[in-house]
């Protein structure tokens, strides 16, 4: 991942691959051209990297020239065109070939087609290594389409965002999502969790995703991901993963402009954990740590029969259930345990202390992410 003035950028097309696209444009057009000197022309700045990368691949005798035009303002194309440098020679009579980087809405375009009007060329094709179909709102013909790319920003190979970029020699792609601190918060009954979750999302401006609170707010509201898991749990059948994933998904979305998340009740399964990998993925984003607030058994026995003193609710008065809850735990998590340790995101954090000083040890562990 790079970072280019305020924003993130992930690895998109590598060298080799760019490489070979190039390859393939100057054999393909090398072809064509047959006897003819073709006039290759650049349009400046961006296609700098392009012109020299091809022009050395290209094995017969050629001639080269560029114009400038401007038309980006930071990560959007503008339709006005400004001509900087034009065509400094006569080229009547001559096969061009446009060589572009990039070509996006297609508004550069237009402006090339408008100068070579009354040039009186033999041909003029177009050649551009990168195309974005989505966002391309003109008619005219491209002959030579390097790689189809999606509607996104890019960086490197000419390509800049604000004057930086150019030089990498690899292109980069904008990240959707900038960048997050995403937890997934895990502790036996009694440790804590709901507590420590209040003052993280406070302190470090997260949203607390607690499954069973996005459950509970789908079936009242009777949302069709609601009604959809209703109709599971109706069957006494457990709700199938996917769902689960969209209801989360919906939150996450519902707070884009977010710092991260903390996922509370979520993973429970290898399964769970790997779609939430995907899920956080798909937003340019990623799980950061798994932490877990670590209590002995015996404590948590004693604070929740504490607490079921005053709470009412029933599973916290017998101390047999307590103990049920507190073994389910482990076997519950010590997958999942073990699947974020593999990916050295694991966190065990004392959870015995006063709540301040637990949440400055979990502090602690976010801060170092
Ligand atoms: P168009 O006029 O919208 O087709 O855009 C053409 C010009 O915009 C290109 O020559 C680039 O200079 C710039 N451009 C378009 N898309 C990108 C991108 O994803 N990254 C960087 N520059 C871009
Ligand atoms: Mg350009």
């Amino acid at each position: 991942m790079i970072k280019l003035h305020d924003k993130h950028f992930k690895p998109f097309i590598s060298s080799k691959e760019i490489d070979n696209v190039m390859q393939r444009l100057a054999d393909e057009i090398a072809e064509d051209v047959g006897e003819e000197i073709p006039v290759f022309v650049g349009i400046l700045n961006g296609s700098f990297m392009v012109v020299s990368d091809f022009v050395k691949k290209f094995k017969k005798p050629c001639e080269v020239t560029f114009i400038k035009l401007a038309s980006y303002e930071g990560v959007k194309s503008t339709e006005d065109i400004q001509r900087l440098i034009g065509l400094t020679q006569d080229l009547t009579g001559r096969t061009v070939i446009i060589l572009e980087d990039i070509i996006d809405t297609g508004n550069t375009l237009g402006e090339v087609h408008r100068i070579f009007k009354n040039e009186n060329v033999k041909s003029l094709k177009i050649a551009t290594l990168f195309y974005k179909p989505e966002a391309y709102k003109k008619d005219f013909k491209l002959h030579y389409i390097g790689i189809e790319i999606p509607n996104k920003f890019i960086v490197g190979y000419g390509l800049d965002y604000d004057g930086l970029g150019r030089n990498l020699p690899e292109v980069y792609q904008i990240k959707e999502t900038q960048h997050m601190t995403n937890l997934v918060l895990f502790g036996p009954p009694g440790a804590g969790k709901g507590t420590q979750a209040n003052f993280l999302k406070e302190k470090y401006n997260l949203v607390h995703i607690s499954t069973g609170d996005v459950f509970r707010f789908n079936i009242k509201n009777e949302t069709a991901l609601g009604m959809l898991a209703k109709s599971f749990m109706d069957k006494g059948e457990l709700v199938p993963d996917q769902v689960t994933i969209d209801m989360l998904n919906a939150e996450v979305e519902k707070n884009s402009d977010a710092n991260g998340f903390i996922f509370d009740g979520f993973p429970r399964t290898n399964a769970q954990a790997d779609s939430l990998d995907r899920l956080m993925d798909s937003k340019d984003s990623q799980i950061n740590a798994m932490i877990a607030l670590e209590v002995d058994d015996e404590i948590l026995v004693k604070r929740l029969l504490e607490r079921g003193k005053t709470s009412g609710r029933k599973d916290d008065a017998d101390e047999s259930i307590i103990r049920n809850r507190i073994t389910e735990y482990y076997n519950k998590t010590a997958i999942l345990k073990d699947y974020y340790t593999a990916q050295d995101k694991y966190f065990g954090v004392d959870g015995v202390g006063s709540i301040e000083d637990i949440t400055v040890r979990l502090s602690k562990v976010i801060d170092n992410l």
